[in-house]
């Protein structure tokens, strides 16, 4: 088997990667990566002592590129990571999004249909619960729920989405979809929550609240969704996409507590002063309510569930942040900084 990982610097796929080479050394894998600000080669560290591993610097959305890579590597099977991932940003500048979510994946298809005719292969295409939009306050997505993108980000990766049912359909591209719900863990760039808070609090800076903190999030520990990813490439069936969950549904604030909670135990200092850094800021505009995963499909089909709890997850996290200060200086450029006087100057307070 021969494995193209896409965008494997960034959070996700370098998760997978830092699992999946080391475990299974009869397989090559070939990271592609542009290497955006989310790509990070610190978080591949270690896996160029592999030999089983290789990466290319390679833009998705350039498709003579993406052909270039095929012909070379002549991959059985892709594991779609690369994308541009972040809500806040796609309010910026939505171009970007489409070019990366929506053109990169069809050209990697395009590719697939070309090379792949005739072959047992596999386009497993890594997606978000946010294409199904937002739920009231009961109710779970299944793999049936309609597609309601609210965000430039989620739109773009429902039309990825789209995209690869229809190469299955039309040109019989073997093709697999995931959908997960919000992924935490080592390696995550600070502009999401969960690390942005961690890091915020680390430093005694303010944790910036969108709205009344009342949104709803379920939150799943990144080992146990490349777990999934691994067992619905290997075992599930093509052309199924599978919802992946972590079974762990919080409001944002006590997401935000619970970080306090867990950076006080770590760094032993009182939680109440890090409480006291909590700053509700305007909010999200078009913010979801709640996402919330019906998982059933791949426990019943797979025998996949997630292993670690908000608690267990979130205190691995904070370790790996308090212990991984080199990585943390890479990402804090003059680049990182301007992405947070954008995002939270905009809102007119906090930071
Ligand atoms: P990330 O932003 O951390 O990493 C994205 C990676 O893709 C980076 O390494 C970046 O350099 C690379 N990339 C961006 N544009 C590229 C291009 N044009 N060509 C090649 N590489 C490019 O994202 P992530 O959080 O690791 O997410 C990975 C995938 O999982 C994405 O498709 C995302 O939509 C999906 N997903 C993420 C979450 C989450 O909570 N993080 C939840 C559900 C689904
Ligand atoms: P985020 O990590 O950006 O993921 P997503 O928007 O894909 O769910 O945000 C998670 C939730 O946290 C979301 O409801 C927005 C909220 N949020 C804040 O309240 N403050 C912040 O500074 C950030 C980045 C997010």
């Amino acid at each position: 088997m021969r494995i193209l990982v896409t965008g494997g610097a960034g959070f996700i796929g370098s998760n997978f990667l830092q699992l999946a080479v080391p475990a299974h050394p009869q397989i090559e894998f070939l990271n592609i990566d542009k290497l955006t600000y989310a790509g990070n080669p610190l978080s591949l560290a270690g896996l160029e002592q592999y030999r089983n591993y290789s990466f290319a610097r390679v833009d998705v959305a350039v498709a003579e590129d993406v052909e270039r890579v095929f012909k070379d590597f002549a991959p059985t099977a892709v594991v779609h990571f690369a994308a541009e991932s972040h809500v806040d940003r796609s309010l910026h500048e939505p171009d970007t999004f489409v070019r990366t979510n929506v053109n990169g994946t069809l050209h990697l298809l395009e590719a697939c249909r070309r090379y792949w005719r005739g072959q047992e292969s596999v386009f497993h295409h890594v997606s978000t619960d946010e294409v199904y939009g937002s739920l009231g306050p009961a109710g779970a997505f299944t793999e049936e729920s309609r597609y309601d993108p609210s965000s430039p980000y989620s739109a773009s990766k429902a039309a990825s989405d789209h995209l690869v049912r229809a190469y299955h359909r039309t040109f019989g591209v073997p093709v697999k979809i995931t959908n997960c719900s919000n992924n935490y863990g080592p390696r995550q760039f600070p502009e999401k929550l969960v690390p942005l808070m961690i890091l915020n609090a680390l430093a005694r800076k303010p944790l910036p609240v969108y709205g009344e903190g009342a949104n709803v999030r379920d939150w799943l520990y990144v080992d146990d969704h490349c777990r999934a990813i691994w067992i619905v490439l290997r075992e599930g069936r093509v052309g199924e996409t599978y919802n992946v969950g972590g079974g762990s549904e919080l409001r944002n604030i006590d997401v935000v507590r619970a970080i306090c909670r867990g950076v006080a135990q770590a760094t032993q200092s009182p939680v109440e002063e890090l409480e006291a850094l909590i700053t509700f800021v305007p909010d999200r505009p078009g913010h979801d309510l709640r996402y919330a995963i019906d998982a059933s499909k791949i426990r019943r089909e797979l025998a996949w569930q997630p292993l670690e709890s908000f608690e267990t997850g979130l205190r691995k996290t904070i370790d790996w942040y308090l212990q991984n200060t080199a990585w943390i200086d890479s990402i804090r450029t003059g680049a990182y900084l301007q992405w947070i006087q954008r995002n939270y100057d905009d809102r007119g307070r906090a930071q």
